[in-house]
């Protein structure tokens, strides 16, 4: 196996573990924001996390929500860490959260781990060599009419009055099976790499959010961009990830509404 998946997994499974064991004790919930909530058990995962990072790759950059660093920027290899992608879920009790760890080789995505403690499903890919659920190969769905979709978004923390995403929301409503917001970009990203979704958008992400999402969306066959069609890298003002098929269709929707809108607004 890979050494740096293999690596990403032991880590990952240590962050989950705390994770896990968070979910089953009373939290105290503190406010980076408004509405942008933290706990200690994002701060113990992403410690483990970072810890072990540094005693192992010294020379490996760190980018991680909670601000820890590692080597400086530039080096060859960068760690993007969201040790609990779905906070505002995992502070209320909600089962829908994960950890996210993404490695980049000179900014290309190379690994992506993604771990839901409480559902006991990892998903993993490496560049090239497909996407896995548990070990077992995924696949994009096969649907290929938005008329016959899930498709899920999230709304930012952050100037949530001024999101255009509402619009979006009733917009695609209107033209799918449905949109699900669960709360976990990262789960949400992985749901489109296992047909569960087939697509998923938002605004105002951060890198954290989909540097390994965004890997196994596309090892899984999957087709990432801006909303606007433009290539997509992590931390970019917004992302369409579909199972291609019905890729256009939500970007012409997405243009559409925008039309209505006004210009972007995150
Ligand atoms: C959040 C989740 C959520 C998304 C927010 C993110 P966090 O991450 O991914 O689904 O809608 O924009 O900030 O704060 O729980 O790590
Ligand atoms: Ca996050
Ligand atoms: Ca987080």
């Amino acid at each position: 196996m890979n050494e740096f998946l293999e690596f990403a997994l032991e880590v990952a499974a240590e962050a989950a573990a705390i994770v896990r064991s968070g979910h089953e004790k009373p939290k105290r919930i503190e406010y980076k924001g408004d509405v942008d909530l933290v706990t200690e058990t994002d701060r113990g995962a992403e410690r483990a996390i970072v810890g072990r990072i540094r005693s192992r790759f010294p020379d490996h950059a760190i980018v991680a929500e909670e601000g820890s660093e590692g080597a400086p920027r530039g080096a060859k290899y960068c760690w993007y860490i969201d040790p609990l992608d779905g906070t505002t879920n995992f502070a209320h009790g909600y089962p829908c959260f994960c950890t996210s760890i993404a490695l980049q080789e000179n900014d290309a995505p190379l690994v992506g781990v993604v771990v839901n403690a409480v559902a006991n499903e990892t998903f993993t890919a490496v560049r090239g060599q497909g996407a896995h659920l548990n070990g077992k190969p995924i696949h994009v769905s096969p649907i290929p009419r938005l008329g016959e979709s899930l498709v899920a978004t999230g709304f930012p923390t952050h100037m949530r009055h001024n999101s255009a995403n509402m619009d979006f929301y009733w917009g695609f409503t209107l033209r799918s099976h449905g949109v699900r917001r669960d709360g976990s970009a990262a789960l949400d990203l992985c749901s489109v790499a296992a047909g569960r979704f087939e697509g998923f958008w938002e605004f105002g992400l951060n890198s954290w959010d989909t540097a390994a999402g965004t890997l196994i969306v596309r090892e899984a066959g999957g087709r990432v961009t801006q909303l606007d069609g433009a290539e997509h890298r992590a931390g970019g003002p917004n992302i369409l990830a579909t199972n291609g098929l019905v890729h256009e269709e939500m970007r012409d929707l997405a243009n559409e509404i925008l039309a209505k809108v006004g210009p972007m607004k995150r």
